[in-house]
């Protein structure tokens, strides 16, 4: 063996940038025990050409040998996919042991697709261990997305820490334009909570959820919170990703706590939010938590056991192509609702939300909004704080303080484009290609009224 440690050394020294050479030599080093210049060779190869799963697979086995968890996580963590289970297995410990739970989460979620009714104690320990445990110094994160360098949660804490409903301040008046839409949902949402006794009367089916789609800033999310407050029911957020985030098997009872809650404090509105997000995983993890979250929802949407009477449910998405279809089978998200840009006279109306507390003179909005095709409320919102800046920048300079102009809109619009345009294209195509059961006839629609 030595010899042919010597000859590899030897042909190596020649070409030293010959990396699947090098690799062969850590691989025969670590056969002959020598696990230590194993890891040295493996990693200049690694450091040579990281995308290398040989190279990467060796330096890790050699860590592994040494009892180094933290090259072992860098060297494998990359090519978890390409692992054996085994492997895996160690990956995801070796990650619990130094603290890395996002990495230790990811090497159990492959171990998930490959089996789902995997659970394995020493990891569930290690994790648990797992040094500097911060906990949540609240529930869910209510609105914020996840930011990706979120310190690691302690699991068990996470899914048994309070949920919390908010009885939000707004209501249908705050929000512009839309009417047809705020008809329907009172329709579908408020009169039901608010009436029950008269839709039972007329024999109208209470419960099931509706599904709000549409471009990015448009209000989805802003509907929801004012249709909770135009009906006083308790709000409670679910935010997908953070739910999924979570250690695996825990998301799940997450989710029943915050229906259980929803249920006890009714009449109550459980939303979520990036809906497509639970089913999003379906496309790498076909059995992975992914889809028990799924299996978890839909039980939850079906009542779980219980009554979801006075609990309604409200998603949203912006890309209502990629929500589970199991979600949109009857009794669960199966009233879906195009959240569209707000059309001139929707558009004026925000502008007039958006200035109704700052200083101006008297304003021709309507002809501000014509002028704004395709913005959504968010770029309403936007347009005003750009005109809000240019007076009061106008303000410092002077030391006087003026109303906003007129022409203070009119020189921001130049600044502001809308954000639609992507969304938009992008629905064009589904329209055309993939319009099933007619479901984005509404989109289509809207999107005829642009060229006209
Ligand atoms: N029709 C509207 N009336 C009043 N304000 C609106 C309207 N549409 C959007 N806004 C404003 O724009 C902001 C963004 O809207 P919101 O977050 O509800 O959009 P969204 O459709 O949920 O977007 P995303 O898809 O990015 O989540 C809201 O906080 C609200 O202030
Ligand atoms: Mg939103």
């Amino acid at each position: 063996m030595s010899t042919t440690v010597a000859a590899l050394r030897e042909a190596l020294a020649h070409s030293p940038e010959n990396v699947p050479l090098r690799v062969h030599l850590a691989r025969t080093l670590l056969e002959a025990g020598r696990a230590d210049e194993a890891l040295v060779e493996a990693r200049a190869a690694v450091a040579q050409d990281s995308d290398r799963m040989d190279a990467r697979e060796v330096l890790g086995a050699a860590a592994g040998e040494l009892g180094d968890d933290a090259t072992l996580v860098d060297a494998w963590f990359p090519i978890r996919t390409q692992l054996g289970a085994d492997e895996v297995r160690v990956l995801a410990l070796a990650a619990a042991r130094t603290g890395r739970l996002d990495e230790a989460r990811g090497a159990y979620a492959v171990l998930h697709a490959v089996d789902p009714g995997v659970h394995d104690l020493a990891l569930d320990r290690a994790m648990r261990a797992a040094p500097e445990p911060r906990l949540p110094s609240s529930a869910l994160p209510s609105s914020a997305p996840p930011s990706p360098a979120r310190p690691p949660r302690p699991l068990d804490a996470a899914a048994e820490a309070p949920v919390r409903g908010t009885r939000p301040s707004i209501n249908f008046g705050d929000v512009g334009g839309l009417e047809a839409l705020k008809e329907r949902l009172r329709m579908d949402i408020v009169y039901p909570l608010q009436r029950p006794d008269l839709f039972k009367a007329y024999g109208k089916r209470i419960g099931g959820g509706v599904l709000l789609y549409g471009p990015p800033g448009c209000g989805k999310t802003h509907l929801a919170r004012a249709a909770a407050g135009e009906c006083g029911a308790k709000f409670f957020v679910v935010e997908i990703q953070a739910v999924l985030d979570m250690w695996l098997g825990e998301s799940e009872k997450r989710l029943h706590n915050i229906f259980e809650e929803a249920r006890a404090s009714a009449p109550s509105i459980v939303f979520f939010d990036e809906i497509e997000a639970i089913g999003g995983a379906r496309h790498q993890l076909k059995h992975g938590p992914g889809r028990r979250l799924v299996n978890q929802l839909l039980a939850e949407l079906d009542g779980a056991g219980a009554s979801n009477e006075a609990v309604l449910v409200i998603g949203a998405t912006n890309a209502p192509w990629d929500v589970d279809s199991a979600l949109r089978r009857p009794g669960r998200f199966d009233r879906v609702v195009f959240v569209p840009p707000p059309d001139a006279a929707g558009r004026e109306v925000v502008l007039a939300l958006a200035l109704r507390e700052r200083p101006t003179e008297t304003l021709d909005l309507a002809s501000i909004a014509r002028r704004c095709l395709r913005f959504s409320g968010a770029d309403m919102h936007h347009l005003v704080e750009v005109a809000s800046e240019r007076a009061l920048g106008e303000a410092l300079r002077t030391g006087n303080l003026r109303p906003i102009t007129q022409s203070d809109l009119l020189a921001s619009l130049d600044k502001v484009k809308p954000t639609t345009i992507e969304w938009i294209e992008t629905a064009r195509r589904y329209v055309s290609y993939a319009n099933q059961a007619g479901l984005y006839d509404d989109v289509g629609a809207y999107l005829k009224s642009l060229e006209g």
